[in-house]
């Protein structure tokens, strides 16, 4: 019997409550699919912050090296700054492990309202390739003259040839394993003109080891209004960590809702774990009522298990997840429903438990 190694850290705000149901619909996916998770779980969050200065311990990233997978919840309170809650927990594991894909699937499930008008499940159906370590999140800068008429502030976008090369090549190997075989790149070269024209060229470049791929490029700008006007026309998406970030908020957004988009930060050589999380944030304004949506977190453990390598496990969640979302099953209030969020996740273990 295989036994998986997972570090769960809840984090803040409404990942207290979507962490519990993930692991709910994970735990019916062990029994049924034959496999045990080893559940370490770690408080790390902007509590433990205010308890002891910092958002998890100095060894921190040593604790985690050796478990197979993250399942991580939400990161940030009000209170405390982002720099200190999201570059203390969250951005350190990204990096430190060197997860430099944020894959983030978006499609339109049936049964779910998309708010764009006539789109069907079969319009919206892409991948977000967000690249994650490096980018325009970078600490290269800062302010100076602070307090006088001179102060400024600079922050430098920092692109390496291996950074960019590794999540373009995941991007297209991505698209190969898709029928359409499309990869889209997000730039910006018209206005940002140092970084942007060598992704553009590193992007090329690639594009020629894989003459099965089609290939698109858009600046960022109306790479939004194309996400809205023209959703079908898109596979694969790649791009840098602003642009990927953006863009894997507006498709899940035009996919129906941020509640139930996952996401997976991947390092691909498995050289360290990868982590899970939802795409959706902590939520300040519904935590701590048992109404936010556990979707979100239950699909990044359907991404979980497929990166284990069970991968009819994954299935099975993510059929569950489809069937609930087709039939009418319970649903949270920001899809239209009044479930609470355990009803979510109970339905969805049931599914799961259940499974063909
Ligand atoms: C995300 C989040 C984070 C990011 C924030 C909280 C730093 O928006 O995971 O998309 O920008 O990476
Ligand atoms: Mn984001």
């Amino acid at each position: 019997r295989k036994t998986y190694r997972i570090a769960v850290i809840p984090g803040d705000g409404i990942g207290k409550e979507t962490v519990p149901e993930g692991l709910r619909v994970l735990d019916a996916a062990a029994r049924r699919f034959g496999f045990d998770l080893q559940l370490a779980h770690y408080d790390w969050s902007c509590e433990t912050y205010r308890q002891t200065g910092r958002m998890m311990p100095e060894d921190g990233l040593d604790r985690l090296r050796d478990s197979d997978s993250i399942f991580l919840g939400a990161v940030g309170w009000p209170g405390v700054p982002d720099h200190i809650s999201l570059w203390g927990l969250l951005i350190p594991i990204r990096r430190g492990f060197d997860q430099y894909v944020n894959l983030r699937p978006c499609r339109l499930m049936p049964g779910v309202r998309t708010p764009l008008a006539g789109r069907g499940p079969e319009d919206i159906d892409f991948y977000v390739v967000r690249e994650n370590t490096e980018g325009e999140y970078s600490s290269v800068g800062g302010r100076m003259f602070e307090g006088t008429e001179r102060e400024f502030v600079t922050q430098e976008s920092v692109f390496t040839r291996q950074g960019v090369d590794r999540v373009l090549r995941y991007a297209f190997e991505l698209a190969m394993t898709r029928p359409r075989r499309k990869v889209t790149s997000a730039t910006k070269s018209n206005g940002i003109t140092l970084t942007m024209p060598y992704w553009d060229e590193r992007f090329a470049a690639m594009a020629r080891n894989y003459p099965e791929v089609t290939t698109d490029q858009y600046h960022i700008d109306i790479l939004c209004a194309h996400f809205v006007q023209h959703p079908d026309w898109f596979d694969v998406v790649v791009g840098s960590n602003l642009f990927g970030d953006i863009l894997s908020d507006l498709g899940p957004a035009v996919a129906g809702s941020i509640g139930i988009a996952p996401s997976a930060n991947i390092n691909p050589e498995r050289r360290f774990p990868s982590m899970f999380e939802p795409v959706h944030g902590s939520a300040p304004d519904i935590a701590g009522k048992g109404i936010c949506n556990p979707i979100g977190q239950i699909w990044s453990g359907a991404m979980m298990l497929e990166h284990l390598g069970e991968k009819a496990a994954a299935d099975a969640i993510l059929g569950a997840i489809e069937a609930l979302l087709a039939q009418g099953g319970p649903r949270t209030r920001d899809m239209g429903g009044q479930a609470a969020t355990v009803d979510v996740g109970k339905a969805l273990a049931e599914a799961v438990a259940r499974a063909g």
